[in-house]
């Protein structure tokens, strides 16, 4: 595996993100194989999706371009990405067909799909599943989402889930042993100090800024941009949610192996996975609201219980995902596989021997849905 935290290469260069990315390829352990339950809470959305761009994507001022572009912002290697990038053609489709002058058919715009994801993704596996016979182009844009990574007003849908809650930096303070916000014997801000928290929190809104400040200047006036992503109702501790309990078990697992010497201590205490996962939807409102070029057109949560539909949490599956996820992070803190195999399998029995209680912390509001309109330009 690459090591994305040099993001431009080898021999010493500048530090400049905690990211690590999702495991390549389609083997057991990658994300291609292991991301279903991001895709069943990606469909649970889809139709709330196509209803957006039925009421409100300006379809008659956006097709004088010809081609309607749309961007996937952390798309990871799929197969996700596709079907969701789909769902959104097929709408702007329907909203095309629905609207259009029968006398001038030939005006049927043509459509170009964007994926996204840091540079060391593996974007080979992405592309070589994309289906040879379609009718839209695709073209990779690798880069931080955090940054302008388009041209100026060039996008007229912006699409992210699961994403946009990875932090592409940990917060400084977390590595400075002396800090307040040292965060000793715990892998996240789950039942940690407020230090803890409010420094993920506030690398989390500078980073929110930050992307909403580069989907300002790339999408043109009209424009909707999607956000899927962790959340949660600004009262609800994340330590009675599925996640919260997880990063729980993570750390008493860790502390377990200290104690039998497998890993050090000091191992644990400077280990953090860069996740923010409580954004409230009155944060959101607050952070959009004073980048100002956008208008909320629909904020939701909803929970793993509503798209799960009753069907029981795989727990095996899903510590599975957790590691096609996070995995990259574990091995390059901890340095060895045989380390990670033994985390997540005592993580998988823990889960199990608490699978009564599964039921009720996946009855919690975790997903935010976002969708946002970017306000017309008006030009001087
Ligand atoms: C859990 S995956 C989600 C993939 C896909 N959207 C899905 O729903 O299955 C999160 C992806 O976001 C990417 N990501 C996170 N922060 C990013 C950033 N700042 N710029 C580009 N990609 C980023 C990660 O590299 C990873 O591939």
């Amino acid at each position: 595996m690459s090591d994305s935290s040099l993001m431009n290469g080898e021999n010493g260069l500048k530090k400049v993100t905690s990211l690590l990315p999702t495991n390549g390829g389609n083997g057991s352990y990658s994300y291609f194989k292991n991301s279903y339950y991001q895709r069943i809470s990606a469909i649970f959305e889809h139709k709330k999706i196509s209803e957006e761009i039925a009421e409100k994507f300006d379809v008659e001022d956006l097709s004088l371009s010809k081609a309607i572009r749309i961007a996937d912002l952390g798309c990871a290697t799929g197969p996700n990405t596709i079907m969701n990038m789909l769902n959104i053609v097929e709408a702007i489709k329907q909203k095309y067909e629905a609207n259009k002058c029968p006398a001038i058919p030939s005006t049927r715009p043509e459509f170009q799909l964007f994926f996204n994801d840091l540079v060391t993704n593996d974007f080979n596996t992405l592309f070589k599943s994309l289906p040879e016979d379609r009718d839209y182009f695709v073209a990779g844009v690798p880069g931080s989402f955090l940054d302008r990574i388009f041209p100026e007003s060039s996008l007229h849908f912006v699409y992210t889930s699961h994403s946009l809650h990875w932090l592409f930096k940990l917060p400084a303070e977390l590595e400075e042993e002396n800090s307040p916000a040292w965060n000793k014997g715990r892998v996240h801000y789950t039942n940690a100090p407020d230090d803890v928290a409010d420094a993920y929190k506030s690398q989390f809104c500078e980073e929110v800024r930050k992307f909403l400040d580069a989907r300002a200047k790339e999408l043109v006036g009209g424009g909707m941009l999607v956000i899927i992503m962790s959340g949660t109702p600004v009262d609800l501790p994340l330590s009675s949610t599925a996640n919260g309990k997880m990063f729980e078990f993570m750390a008493s697992t860790l502390m377990e192996m200290v104690r039998e010497g497998l890993i050090k201590e000091s191992q644990v205490d400077s280990f953090n996975l860069p996740l923010y996962q409580s954004a409230s939807p009155e944060e959101i409102v607050d952070i959009v609201e004073r980048n100002g070029c956008f208008s909320i057109e629909r904020l939701e949560l909803s929970k793993p219980s509503s798209w799960l539909k009753g069907a029981a949490v795989d727990v095996p599956a899903w510590m599975m995902h957790a590691r096609a996820a996070m995995e990259g992070n574990f091995i390059k803190h901890f340095g060895s596989n045989e380390v990670v195999d033994e985390v997540f399998k005592r993580l998988t029995k823990k889960h199990l021997d608490h699978s009564e209680l599964l039921p009720q912390w996946c009855n919690q509001d975790v997903q935010l849905f976002i969708v946002l309109k970017r306000k017309k330009i008006i030009s001087m």
